[in-house]
Order: structure tokens, then sequence, then C-alpha cells
């Protein structure tokens, strides 16, 4: 596949970059060519951002899986699609062809009708990095049911909310999955979602750990039992769904400031476009590279740049099903060894841990096929930025640093790699079509260089969330209610002398934890549902692997037994209600919190003491009783 909208040079991106912005419906229509449609368009772009109402391509029909394989079939069947690497590195490895997973998700698309899905039926995928998550999720798309892929970590709380907030009739998961030296058992996480569901009509679960499970009557199936069945009764064909532009794709569930998760909604062209838009230019794509994203396919990274940016290209991705850590720190060295992978995309946090394990796991590993290095989730320190520059890139290889969002469906602010240069701890430029700005509390524009203020985006991008699912009203207030006419993304960001872009970190009170996003309410709430708990307030802290540690202040009625046993019981809490990833790193428990008259707990001071900066907490003259705040700064952790 040639890429005609692959940007080439500087002047290149300049260029592109003034079109994209002096007349978007002539540029993306012009990029909107290159893909397969079943009906044209008939409008590129109409918008507001005050309702929010954005439709991209309105009047034209397509299927995404056409653009992810059909349409690769012919000159690239026998092109690897996905290369599978297992959890261990004794099992064979997978390689399923176009052909083969064009076959595979046809036939799985199959037994999705079979067991009553339809278009526009909500999908639950709890699933491990299998090839079958991504069978799964692309024969949900096949027949225009949506997808709502929920990541392994999460617990059957978190899963029931979930599920009742998409209103899902159906699951697609594994009996369980394997993690490094763990065995996480998926299905029986979902029987606990599902004790009293009354709602979900069929689990689909496929054989991957052996682990036992329980099969209810008439409700749980077998995958590799359904795929018998339309093998010798059903038609080897489904012909992809015909889908509006603007019907929904997939929801994905993302935290916020508040204490419940929203499903963000992405639509298929619009979103399918800037998924592959975005993958061909920042990481330079061409055909036959290897594609090694680390991400996890139930966070937007692995749905955009594992599945739909890669497939849409004809690209091959490498799906990887183990940790960066188990058997030992070299596993990414060896699977960029192994399968001559030319782009490796990953997280800072990961980086920064494997930087601590010392450059014995990297030395030995040939890393000579890797061109392009890149960035996500959260700032990366320069630190880690040259470790991961000098040793794994050799200095050979760009990196990009990308900063995006679940809300924004692929990358924004990069550079890209070998045409825009880098600056360390920088994402520099905006992507052609994304028009940033800088502004103030009072909602200003903060124009000129060497200026820092709010990250907002002024014109909508095909990518852009089109709603929060079934509460249009939050997606408004969330993203396009604080400065008018413009979508906030809830970030802090600086502006160099040159115009590059940095951004600092949140705004609000959602904590990036290994680069996922937790919000502090959500904890909050899960810490005071532990019996004992009064209240409670978490922050942020500076984490040196994780980026940012969470930080749990309780009032907690423990009079008796014993304080350490009590923190051990309010982290498996955490646990059972969101799941293990939003465990708190530390637990002070406090007489009380820092509030002012009016009830408002001062966060600020509460951060600063974590952080381990008491010298200076500002004015604490406005506290109801502010002896409170010696007592806390002694007792900190
Ligand atoms: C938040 C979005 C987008 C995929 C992964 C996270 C932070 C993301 C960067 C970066 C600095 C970054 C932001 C953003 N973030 N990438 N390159 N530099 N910060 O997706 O869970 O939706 O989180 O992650 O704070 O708002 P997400």
């Amino acid at each position: 596949m040639s890429y005609p909208y692959q940007i080439k040079t500087l002047e290149g991106y300049k260029s592109d970059y003034q079109k994209s912005v002096e007349d978007p419906e002539e540029f993306w229509g012009n990029i909107a060519e290159s893909f397969t449609w079943q009906k044209k368009w008939d409008k590129v772009l109409d918008w507001n951002f005050k309702e929010p109402s954005i439709k991209w391509f309105q009047g034209g029909k397509l299927n995404i899986t056409e653009n992810c394989l059909d349409r690769h079939l012919e000159k690239n069947g026998n092109t690897p699609a996905i290369i599978w690497e297992s959890n261990d590195p004794d099992e064979h490895h997978r390689v399923l062809t176009y052909k083969e997973l064009h076959f595979k998700v046809v036939q799985f698309a199959n037994v999705l009708k079979n067991n009553g899905v339809k278009k526009g039926d909500r999908v639950c995928v709890y699933m491990g990095m299998i090839p079958e998550l991504a069978i799964a999720t692309l024969a949900c798309a096949r027949i225009g049911a949506v997808h709502s892929v929920i990541f392994g970590g999460f617990s059957a709380q978190a899963i029931a909310d979930r599920l009742e907030d998409a209103k899902s009739e159906f699951i697609i998961t594994c009996d369980g999955a394997y993690r490094g030296a763990k065995d996480i058992p998926l299905k029986s996480v979902i029987d606990d979602a599902l004790v009293g569901n009354h709602t979900i009509k069929k689990v689909i679960v496929c054989t991957r750990t052996r682990t036992p499970v329980s099969m209810i009557k008439g409700r749980d199936v077998w995958w590799e039992d359904e795929i018998k069945k339309v093998e010798t009764h059903g038609n080897p064909d489904c012909p992809a769904e015909m889908m509006d532009a603007e019907d929904i794709l997939f929801i994905l569930y993302t935290s916020g400031s508040t204490g419940k998760p929203k499903g963000v909604v992405h639509t298929v062209a619009g979103y399918m476009i800037w998924a592959n838009y975005t993958f061909v230019n920042v990481f330079q794509y061409q055909q036959g590279q290897i594609h090694f994203c680390t991400a996890d396919i139930g966070w937007i990274t692995g749905h955009s740049y594992i599945l739909y940016g890669p497939l849409s290209a004809g690209g091959t991705s490498l799906i990887f099903e183990g940790v960066p850590t188990w058997p030992d720190a070299g596993r990414f060295w060896d699977v960029v060894d192994k399968f001559k992978v030319n782009i490796l995309y990953t997280a800072p946090t990961a980086i920064r841990s494997l930087m601590g394990f010392g450059l014995e796991y990297v030395n030995g590993k040939d890393l000579s096929s890797l061109k392009v290095l890149g960035s996500v989730g959260e700032p990366i320190n320069e630190e880690a930025w040259h470790w991961f520059h000098k040793n794994i890139g050799k200095e050979k290889c760009p990196i990009v640093d990308t900063w995006w969002q679940t809300e924004t469906g692929g990358v924004m602010i990069s550079n890209i790699a070998d045409v825009t240069p880098s600056k360390p701890s920088f994402a520099t430029l905006p992507l052609p079509g994304i028009q940033p700005c800088l502004v103030d509390e009072n909602g200003v524009e903060i124009e000129g260089n060497n200026v820092s203020g709010n990250l907002c985006i002024k014109f909508p991008w095909p990518g852009i969330i089109r709603t929060t699912y079934n509460d249009h009203e939050r997606c408004r207030q969330t993203y396009f209610s604080t400065y008018e006419n413009k979508y906030f993304t809830g970030d802090g960001c600086s502006r160099d002398e040159i115009g590059n872009y940095r951004i600092t970190g949140r705004v609000d009170d959602v904590l990036n934890v290994s680069g996922h996003r937790i919000g502090t309410a959500e904890v909050e709430n899960a810490i005071n549902m532990h019996a004992g708990v009064i209240e409670s307030a978490v922050v942020g802290y500076p984490h040196d692997i994780k980026g940012q540690g969470i930080y749990a202040y309780v009032i907690y009625d423990g009079s008796h037994g014993d304080a350490n046993l009590s923190k051990q019981d309010i982290i498996q809490t955490v646990s059972r209600i969101i799941g293990p990833i939003a465990k708190p790193d530390k637990i002070q428990f406090v007489p009380g919190l820092p509030k002012t008259r009016s009830g408002k707990i001062m966060r600020r001071i509460l951060r600063k003491i974590a952080e381990g900066d008491t010298s200076n907490l500002g004015d604490t003259s406005t506290l109801l009783d502010p002896s409170l705040v010696d007592i806390i700064k002694e007792g900190r952790i």
C-alpha cells in the first residue's frame, strides 16, 4: 500500500498544516478518497462545539473492516497482519496473514450473529492479549455491533458498572489470561460481575489458560464450540454491514474528575481516518515494517495503534501477551530481536522501570532493526528520554513523543519521525488538522511564544469524541463548556520560543498512574465504601517509576485493631471496587481533613504534603482548623 498523504519533509509538513487550517474540508476530503467507501459522503464536515454536534463525512457509508481487511486481500493477502508473541517465551508465536485474519473475523462475525448479536448492540470484550481479542473486536465492527473493551485489570464491580452504563447484552471473554507469572481468572471475574444481572444474554468464552470455569446453561458458550457450528452450517462469508459514517464504532470508558467513568464514543469514518493518518505519519510507517505497540488493547493506545491504525494501513502489528519484566527485564528487547521490530511504541513508565534493571538486560540483544521509537501516556522525563535514545535507539532512531487522549482517538501533538525535529520532554508540534491554543483561567487565549496555560483545541479533527455514551450533557460539560467554542483537554501546557508544545500534566483531579488515567474521586468513593472509613481525600505524588503514585488521607474509625492490617483491608476494598490498578501506594490515617469554612477540602495542601514539600504550604488561614495541618505533616508517610 502507498500512502499518498504521508508527509515526507519539513516543508511538506508545513504546507499540509497550512492547507488543513485554511480549507479543512478540502484537506480531509482528499485524504478520505484513499479509503474504501460503500457510498461517498455528501458533506465532509458539519459542526458546532456548543451542543456539541460534530459530523464528519455525513452521508458516507462504509465498514471499517473492509478498510482493515478486505481491501488488502488482493495485493497483501499473505502479508502478516498480526504477529502474536505469547507471555511464555517457550510457547510458539503465531502469525495471522491478512487472508487468515479476514477468514477468522468473518467466521467469528457469524458466531456473533448466531448468538443473536445485531447491529448497534453493545458487546463487552474482557479478554487477555491474544489474537482472538483482535478477532472479537473486528468481528463486532464487521456486523456493526459496538465494542466496549474493558482492560483485564478492572474488577468485577467496575465491569458491572460499565455493563450497566452501556446496556450491554453480550460479553466476550476468556477462561483466563496470563500476565507474567500471574494467571488472571477472567471468566470468574465476569461471573462475579454478573451476580444478579438479568440483562446479559450471552457470554462467549475463549480458551486460553484452561483454568476451571463455571458455564451457566443457556447463557455461557465456548468460543471453540460456536466456531464449529458456523464451520459446518454457516456461510463462510459475512458481508460487511453498511455503516453510516457517524454510526458508533466503539465505546471506551475513561476516568474523569467525578466518581463515575464515562463512555467515550468514537464513530466509524472519522476515527478510522484519524487512526490511519496519524499512524502512517507520526511513525512514518512503510509497508512491510513490523510495528510493536506495547499497550494493552483495553486502552485507546491499543485500539488505535495495535488494531485500527496499523490494520487500516495494511501493516504488520505485533501483539504481545506478556509484561516487560517477565521472565526478566530483557523481554521487550528479546521480542524486538526475535521479530526484527522496526517501530517500538511504549510508555515512559515502562522505560523508567526497565532503566532501573540496568543495561545487562539490553546488552547482547540485536536492536538494529529499530527505526522509530515512540512514547505515550504521560510526559517523558529527560532522563528516560536519553536512556531510551542512547541504549535502545543507539542514537539513530527518532523518538516521537505523542500527546493525545482517549477522547482524541489518535495522536494530536507530536514530532513526526525523521521529518520534524524532536525536543526531549516536548510533544513539539500539532499534526495537520489540529489547532491547539493555550488559555488563561478566564478563558482568554494566550498568544505568542514562551507562555503557558490550559491546553484547548479550537477546531474539530476527524477523531474527536462525539459524545459520552447515553449522557451527551456530560460530554458538553466536561469538554466543551469550560471555554466557549473550544475543546478543553484538561491538561496544562507550555509553548517554547519557537512554538513547541510541552504538556505539563492534568489540571483537574485526575491522576496519571503508570500512564493510566484514574480519577481521585473514584478512588475516594472506593475507599469510603470500606467499613470504618469516615472520609478520605486522594491526591497524586511524584513516583519514580509510575510517574504519579496514589496517596490517600483517610479518617478511620479504627480505635481497635492493627493500623497496618486496616490499611491492607482498604487496599483490598479499592481492588474490589475498581481494580488493582487503582490501589493506593500510601495511606495515612488522619484525625481530620483540611477544610475551608465552606467545607471544601484544600487539596493543594494535601498535595504539597504528599509531595514532601512542606516548607511553604501557602495561606492556611482560611482553614476551619489550621492546627490539623501540623498533625498531618507530622504523620506523613
Ligand atoms: C492523558 C490522556 C493517549 C493514550 C494514553 C493515555 C497524558 C498522554 C502524553 C504525552 C504528556 C501525556 C495527558 C492526557 N498524556 N500522552 N506524550 N505527554 N502527557 O490516554 O488515559 O486518555 O490519558 O495522558 O495528561 O490528558 P488517556
